[in-house]
């Protein structure tokens, strides 16, 4: 029988909603007609109620701590496969076949180089910029040199934008980090891993040969996999809304990499460890913890918490065990960040106002520790995060444009303004 949902106006008029069933998840209430019905709109700033789409893509159960990647619990995926099978089931659906996985590898490795060109935007950036806004602007700027992968309306178009956004984003954040380091940009080396490629171009030097540490790529290769989709999130929706107006592939992932930078978003993982170095050591975690639960004080524990996991989040426990993994790799078992992050942990699970909220680790209380081990600056964390969740974005802009229910997005509001007036002039006013 069709599941419908009846709301009472104020007016005592009943209008049924239909109801719609995913495969698995809550129900959504269709609301699609209540305008046209009623005249009303349903206010809900923040999405709390809200789907904004129907996606196939990734789902998450938040109060039972579930993450699936088109049905894959994150924790086999993250044992089982590497970053770029994850990428091409997120982008397709399935997991490759050993056939299937060579050739995407080989499209993928085959767009790593940038347009020579593109190298100049860099040296236009001062170069204690930000490595976030550099970001911004030069996959924004890929639009102007890759006209032929700009027509939305053409599968094969949309098919190598996200060949070359994978591709390519390695290497875009590699230069931005060695622009900020004085170092000369590295050319991608092919014959290397996603991940192996990516540490060569960020620490390797034209004057010795770089050596792959497998631990440590692995460790990397994790956290691309971990952050690579998170169905509907800040960022994600903003490539979406951004692409529902026909924007181009590369404009609308400069989209969601603004939104990322947010410290309430992807910009947390650098807020954290900010916060571990503030906090010094574990005997000052008591007074933090009291900073957090005074109101007044807007300090927030950083890496806690989450919009939708209200359990755990998994992706921390898996962040965990690669911590564990890549300190132990590099002898540094007792690192005072780690300890102080264990420690805080600890207080705040045991502590009421974390208890009483469901905050608990996010993939971010980490991750900074686990990049920083391996030699990643602070102010390159969310750039890792923006590289990973490049395949994420652009498999749920894909989706999106050739969803049959997909409309430029645009919300409506509740205006408490001033209703009609007429202008002064400026004379006259007071
Ligand atoms: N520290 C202290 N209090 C917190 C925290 C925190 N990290 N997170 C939430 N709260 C409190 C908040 O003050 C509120 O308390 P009250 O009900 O007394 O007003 C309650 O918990 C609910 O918080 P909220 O802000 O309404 O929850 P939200 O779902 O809007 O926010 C969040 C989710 C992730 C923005 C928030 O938990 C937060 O700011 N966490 C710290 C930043 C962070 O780690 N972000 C990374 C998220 S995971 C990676 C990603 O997806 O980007």
């Amino acid at each position: 029988m069709e599941k419908k949902a009846t709301l009472t106006l104020p007016d005592g008029k009943k209008i049924d909603f239909p109801v719609l069933s995913g495969s698995i998840g809550p129900d959504v209430v269709d609301i699609r007609a209540l305008y046209g019905q009623t005249g009303a709109f349903t206010y809900d700033p923040g999405f709390m109620s809200t789907a904004s789409c129907n996606s196939t893509i990734t789902y998450i159960d938040g109060d039972k701590g579930v993450l699936l990647y088109r049905g894959y619990p994150i924790e086999q995926l993250a044992v089982h496969c590497d970053f770029l099978e994850v990428c091409f089931l997120l982008l397709y659906g399935e997991l490759p076949t050993q056939k299937e996985k060579d050739e995407f590898v080989g499209m993928v490795t085959n767009h790593t180089m940038l347009h020579e060109q593109i190298n100049r935007f860099f040296t236009g950036f001062r170069r204690d910029a930000h490595p976030m806004a550099t970001m911004v602007g030069v996959v924004g700027a890929l639009s102007a040199f890759y006209h032929d992968s700009l027509d939305i309306n053409d599968p094969r178009h949309r098919e190598v934008a996200a060949f070359r956004l994978i591709a390519k984003m390695p290497t875009i954040t590699a230069m931005a980090y060695k622009y900020n380091t004085g170092q000369p940009f590295m050319y991608p080396q092919n014959n290397l891993s996603y991940s192996a490629n990516f540490m060569r171009m960020m620490f390797g030097t034209p004057c010795e040969e770089y050596r792959i540490n497998d631990v440590l790529v692995r460790a990397l290769d994790r956290i691309f996999i971990l952050h690579a989709d998170h169905e509907q999130n800040a960022s994600t929706s903003t490539v979406r809304l951004s692409g529902s107006s026909g924007a181009n592939p590369f404009a609308c992932i400069a989209a969601g990499i603004a939104c990322l930078w947010g410290p309430a978003h992807g910009g947390a993982n650098e807020a954290c460890l900010q916060m571990l170095e503030q906090i010094g050591d574990a005997s000052k975690v008591g007074e933090f913890i009291k900073q957090v639960k005074d109101k007044n004080s807007h300090v927030r524990l950083m890496g806690f918490g989450h919009r939708v996991y209200k359990n755990y989040d998994p992706r921390a426990k898996l962040m965990r065990e690669t911590c564990h993994e890549v300190l132990n790799e590099l002898g540094l078992a007792n690192d005072r960040l780690f300890e102080l992050a264990i420690a805080l942990e600890k207080i705040a699970l045991e502590d009421d106002y974390f208890v009483e909220r469901k905050l608990y680790p996010n993939v971010d209380f980490y991750s900074g520790i686990v990049q920083r081990a391996i030699g990643i600056p602070t102010s390159m964390f969310t750039c890792i995060f923006a590289l990973a969740r490049t395949v994420g974005w652009i498999a749920q802009w894909k989706e999106m444009i050739v969803d049959p229910d997909q409309k430029i997005g645009r919300p409506r509001q509740l205006y408490q303004g001033k209703t009609q007036r007429d202008v002064t002039p400026i004379g006259k006013r007071g």
